[in-house]
């Protein structure tokens, strides 16, 4: 053996040594010999987790997909005025699909049948009103709105956003000894802070697998960087989706919005904004939203003179998101959505676009100011002037 050999063999060794020691070290059985995890339920989790389990349950995540054979009060839709939209009865229902924004119905050939009910208006409005009876909830909508989906068995092993759509599958996590708890569940609070949003992000965007086939990413799994390995993002020359400034126009938006803001490039992600265990606001954010921003903001005036924005002869405009986070979405009616890239669209935008008809370029005045008067010039006008004034009277634009 020749001296080089000899140390390249103690090397080895050596480390192998140290392998063997840093496996072992508080660690009991290694994990990986536990084998691969598998789905155990919500209900599992909450034998332990009983405080998250209680208050995640009167969530949107938790309550979207229901079987209405269990629970027929789940069907939220007027069945007893006729319509003409509307082709089926209740007893049709399989699956009811939603409780926020509208309600769509699945039928037991997972079918999503022609007619969706919008909460807001309280109407019935078509849905794929001609291709309905080829359509196959599993393949097109079962990936976002189960956990655990199997894309070739198309199965799942619960309906609805449960705790381990984001927490991954937990039957080692649950078999685990004390000291493996921790290391054997995946917390989204210890990765990086893109993988964290990257959970919500397979769920929250809108495109297509990267064969084309498939509206939701395939071979995503949580603690991932979310990829175009897995998915591409609805192209900004879709009319349908976006606007032509690049905001949302559909919904499901928020994740391909959010990754172009400073937020993002700054490692505010969407779990800084949002406690998804409870429901305290509307949106489960983490506190009203103005206490929001202002946590982070707490810098900003909104005075109307020597603001941040100010806006010449206006009262204080100090709705944070009213402005930085416009309702240019629709889920079920225009405008039920808001743009989560932050900065504002200033009215010039719309006037670029063919003027004040809301069903053009919106900005982030006109949702509020759509009288004949205050026409996008107007309103422009109102911001510009506000500036000239800020620098005439305090030389430049305070914070
Ligand atoms: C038999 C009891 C038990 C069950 C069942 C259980 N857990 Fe846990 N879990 C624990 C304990 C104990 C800890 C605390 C570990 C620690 O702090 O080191 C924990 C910690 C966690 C953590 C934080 C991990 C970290 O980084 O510290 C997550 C996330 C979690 N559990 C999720 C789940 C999910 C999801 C389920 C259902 C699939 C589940 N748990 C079921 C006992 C349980
Ligand atoms: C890529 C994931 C994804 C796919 C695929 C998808 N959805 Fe969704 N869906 C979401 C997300 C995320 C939301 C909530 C966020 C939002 O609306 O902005 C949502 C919201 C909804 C809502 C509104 C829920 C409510 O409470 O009002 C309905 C209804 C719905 N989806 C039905 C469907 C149907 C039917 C399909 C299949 C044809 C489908 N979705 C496909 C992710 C998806
Ligand atoms: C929509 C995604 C999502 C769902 C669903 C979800 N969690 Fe979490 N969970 C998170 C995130 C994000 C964190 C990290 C929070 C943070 O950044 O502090 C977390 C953290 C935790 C922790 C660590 C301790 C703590 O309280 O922060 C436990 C335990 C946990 N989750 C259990 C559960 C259980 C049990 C359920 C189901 C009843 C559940 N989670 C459902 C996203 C989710
Ligand atoms: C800087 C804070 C912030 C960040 C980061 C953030 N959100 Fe939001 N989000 C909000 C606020 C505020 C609302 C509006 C709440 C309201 O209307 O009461 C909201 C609303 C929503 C809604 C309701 C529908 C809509 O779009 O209006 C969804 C869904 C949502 N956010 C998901 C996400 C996801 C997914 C991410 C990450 C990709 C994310 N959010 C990042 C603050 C944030
Ligand atoms: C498995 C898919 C999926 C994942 C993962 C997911 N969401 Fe959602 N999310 C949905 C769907 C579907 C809805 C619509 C629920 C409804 O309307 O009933 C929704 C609704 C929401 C809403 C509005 C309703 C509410 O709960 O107040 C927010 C905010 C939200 N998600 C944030 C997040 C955040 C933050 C994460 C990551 C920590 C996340 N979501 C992960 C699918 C998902
Ligand atoms: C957890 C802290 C935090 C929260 C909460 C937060 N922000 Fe921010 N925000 C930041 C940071 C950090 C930056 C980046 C600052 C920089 O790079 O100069 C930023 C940047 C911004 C910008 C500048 C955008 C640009 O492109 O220049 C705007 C506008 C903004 N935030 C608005 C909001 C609004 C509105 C809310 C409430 C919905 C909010 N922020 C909530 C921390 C936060
Ligand atoms: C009347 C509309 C309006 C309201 C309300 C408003 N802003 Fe702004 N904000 C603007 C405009 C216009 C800008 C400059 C352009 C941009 O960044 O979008 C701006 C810029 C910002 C910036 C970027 C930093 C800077 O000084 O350039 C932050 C951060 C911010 N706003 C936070 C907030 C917070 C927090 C609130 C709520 C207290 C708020 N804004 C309310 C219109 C508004
Ligand atoms: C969340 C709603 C909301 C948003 C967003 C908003 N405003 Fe206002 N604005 C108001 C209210 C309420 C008043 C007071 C109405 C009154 O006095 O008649 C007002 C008053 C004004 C006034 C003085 C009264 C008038 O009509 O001449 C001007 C100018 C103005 N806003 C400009 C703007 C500009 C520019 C933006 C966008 C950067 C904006 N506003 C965004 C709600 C809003």
């Amino acid at each position: 053996m020749t001296r080089k050999s000899v140390i390249i063999i103690s090397i080895i060794a050596l480390s192998a040594l140290i392998g063997v020691i840093f496996l072992s070290c508080g660690r009991g059985k290694p994990l990986s010999k536990m084998g691969p995890a598998q789905y155990a339920g919500s209900q599992s989790c909450a034998e332990c987790h009983s405080r998250i389990a209680v208050t995640f349950r009167n969530t949107l995540h938790s309550q979207i997909i229901q079987d209405a054979r269990q629970h027929p009060s789940a069907i939220q839709g007027d069945f007893v005025i006729p319509n003409d939209l509307r082709d089926f009865t209740k007893d049709d229902v399989a699956l009811t699909h939603g409780i926020q924004w509208k309600q769509r119905y699945i039928d037991k050939e997972w079918r999503v049948r022609r007619a969706q009910w919008n909460f807001e208006t309280a109407t019935w409005a078509p849905y794929n009103f001609d291709t309905w009876k080829k359509s196959d909830w599993r393949k097109e909508c079962a990936y976002c709105h189960t956990v655990g989906f199997d894309l070739q068995k198309l199965t799942w092993s619960e309906l609805s956003i449960g705790c381990e759509s984001c927490h991954g599958p937990g039957s080692n996590h649950i078999k685990a000894r004390l000291e493996d708890k921790h290391a054997s569940i995946l917390n989204p609070a210890t990765l990086p802070r893109r993988a964290a949003s990257d959970i919500c992000g397979q769920c929250h965007t809108r495109g297509k697998s990267p064969d084309g086939t498939w509206d939701f990413p395939v071979g995503f799994k949580v603690g991932d960087y979310l990829g175009s390995q897995h998915f591409k993002v609805v192209n900004k020359s879709n009319t349908e989706a976006w606007w032509p400034s690049g905001h949302v126009k559909q919904h499901r938006q928020q994740y391909p919005e959010w990754m172009e803001s400073t937020h993002a490039r700054a490692g505010i992600g969407c779990p800084t904004c949002h406690s998804v265990h409870e429901a305290k606001t509307k949106f489960a954010t983490a506190m009203n939203p103005n206490n929001l921003c202002l946590s982070c903001h707490g810098n900003i005036s909104t005075d109307p003179l020597r603001g941040h924005a100010p806006i010449a002869r206006a009262p204080q405009h100090s709705d944070c998101i009213g402005c930085h986070m416009s309702p240019t979405g629709k889920s079920a009616t225009r405008g039920d959505e808001r743009t989560h890239q932050f900065r504002t669209i200033p009215p010039k935008v719309t006037m670029a676009r063919g003027g004040g008809n809301p069903e053009k370029q919106p900005n982030s005045c006109n949702h509020c100011h759509a009288h004949k008067n205050q026409k996008p010039e107007y309103l422009q006008k109102a911001l510009d002037d506000g500036k000239k004034l800020l620098s005439v009277r305090f030389g430049s634009i305070a914070n």
